[in-house]
């Protein structure tokens, strides 16, 4: 069995009270509860951490490096400026997948620049909790093909 790192940027921990018409009612727990019962229909573990600071973020993808197959990460806004996080993804050498609540195509200009997309094998943005676990899935076929 291996392991797939889950990692929710700044403001996330703010799902269900956050913008509730961007990015709904329904909260980051049960969004973690999702995803860990994907996960064990997959037969895959999950190491799951939201953090408000990209140093946080980068030393948990450094820490997880040699125990993590790869990563699903919603980076929230350090999609759109993170050199650092780029950086850290690419650095590990992980597949990773880039993923959204809503569609970052069809809000601000500045939120259609993703920094993030060109080191993650796909972005999946715009269909709620679906984003996560079709991102899974994704991850998941791509390590067992590959891995
Ligand atoms: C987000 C989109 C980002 O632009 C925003 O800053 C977020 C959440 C999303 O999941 O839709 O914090 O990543």
């Amino acid at each position: 069995m291996f392991t797939v790192l889950v990692i929710h940027g700044p403001n996330l921990n703010l799902l269900g009270e956050r913008e509730p018409e961007q990015y709904g009612r329904r909260t980051l727990a049960e969004l973690n509860r999702e995803l860990e019962e994907e996960a064990a229909k997959l037969g895959v573990q999950l190491e799951i951490l939201q953090s408000n600071h990209e140093g946080v973020l980068i030393d948990f993808i450094h820490a997880q490096r040699r125990n993590a197959a790869g990563i699903l990460i919603n980076p929230g806004a350090l999609t759109h400026y993170s050199y650092a996080l780029r950086d850290a993804i690419a650095g590990v050498n992980l597949p990773a997948v880039e993923v959204h609540l809503s569609d970052i195509h069809q809000r601000e200009s500045f939120r259609r620049i993703s920094v993030i997309r060109e080191v993650c094998l796909a972005q999946i943005s715009g269909r709620g909790f679906d984003s996560y676990l079709q991102g899974l899935h994704l991850l998941v076929d791509y390590i067992r093909k590959n891995g």
